[in-house]
């Protein structure tokens, strides 16, 4: 019987806390990534979205799949739809991760991903998470080793979201058919400015942060000069438009919905990454 669960992405930010707490669940795991090393002790899978030769072993025995695209990459149709029909063509279940606010404009790419699943027909939950808290240890931190947050965010508000809550939701996502068929907004309980966040960073890490409410192009020179594709800077100074324009400030219930508890705060993600977030 088929009822293995395949993780993309599962050495990275969300994928590896999905991959712990299904394991924790007695969940069988199937661990992919390029390398198709094993994962906290689940059985590791090769598998690259630009070799579709990988496909066919990642899915064997799966009956759901976490589908996510990893970041670095702009092409979210070429890469995921495939895979999409690939899952469908077996009656897999995608729980699938986008990102907050694709659904406002059906031109958008990764909508255009949610759209082509939908109409699969395949069992599916689609999870569109707000931008990361983690991303302050991750994307941010060279910007918090020197003391100041330059990002094109203006004064806008962001609920960001802790990524051990979107794994929880994942996992709650792909082990009950209770969601199936919808599609969640996840945030985490409140909304906060960058301004804001160095302001709680800075008390939570103890040293000084500002931020630097710089312009688009600024911030494209900046990510390219430290070595970032310029297509993919392009890109993430194109998802800061809907920050400016305060449409990320929104919070739902969404995470509280799937996982039975309210998301963390930016507070205690912060805390729990004081070491992360201090060492230079
Ligand atoms: N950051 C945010 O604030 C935010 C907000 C909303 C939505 N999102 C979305 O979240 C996604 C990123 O999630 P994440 O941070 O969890 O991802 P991530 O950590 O960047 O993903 C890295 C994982 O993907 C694997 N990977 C990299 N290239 C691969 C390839 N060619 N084929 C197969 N696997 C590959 C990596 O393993 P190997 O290197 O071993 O292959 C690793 O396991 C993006 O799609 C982004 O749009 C992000």
């Amino acid at each position: 019987m088929k009822n293995k669960i395949l993780v993309l992405g599962a050495t990275g930010n969300i994928g590896r806390p999905l991959v712990e707490n299904l394991l924790a669940r007695g969940e069988q795991v199937k661990a992919a990534s390029r390398s198709g090393q094993d994962v906290l002790g689940a059985e590791g899978v090769v598998f690259d979205y630009f070799k579709p030769e990988s496909f066919e072993q990642a899915f064997e025995d799966v009956n759901r799949a976490y589908i996510m695209l990893a970041a670095g990459y702009v092409q979210a149709k070429d890469l995921l739809i495939p895979l999409i029909e690939f899952a469908a063509s077996r009656n897999i279940k995608v729980v699938l991760q986008t990102a907050f606010g694709v659904d406002a404009d059906d031109a958008i790419p990764y909508r255009q991903v949610e759209l082509a699943l939908i109409q699969s027909g395949t069992p599916y939950v689609i999870l569109r998470p707000n931008w990361f808290a983690d991303n302050f240890h991750t994307f941010w931190k060279a910007g918090i080793d020197h003391g100041q947050l330059a990002i094109p965010a203006g004064d806008g508000k962001s609920s960001f979201i802790d990524v051990r809550d979107i794994a929880e939701s994942a996992a709650a996502a792909l082990r009950t058919e209770q969601f199936d068929g919808q599609a969640f907004n996840l945030t985490g309980p409140e909304a906060f400015s960058y301004a804001e966040a160095a302001q709680l960073l800075t008390e939570v890490i103890g040293k000084p942060i500002s931020y630097n409410a710089i312009d688009d192009d600024t911030f494209i020179d900046m990510l390219t000069s430290a070595g970032v594709p310029a297509d993919y800077a392009v890109f993430l100074s194109s998802i800061f438009y809907p920050v400016r324009q305060g449409w990320t400030s929104v919070i739902t219930d969404d995470v509280a919905t799937l996982t039975g508890k309210p998301p963390r705060s930016l507070k205690t993600y912060a805390q729990d990454h004081r070491q992360q977030l201090a060492n230079s």
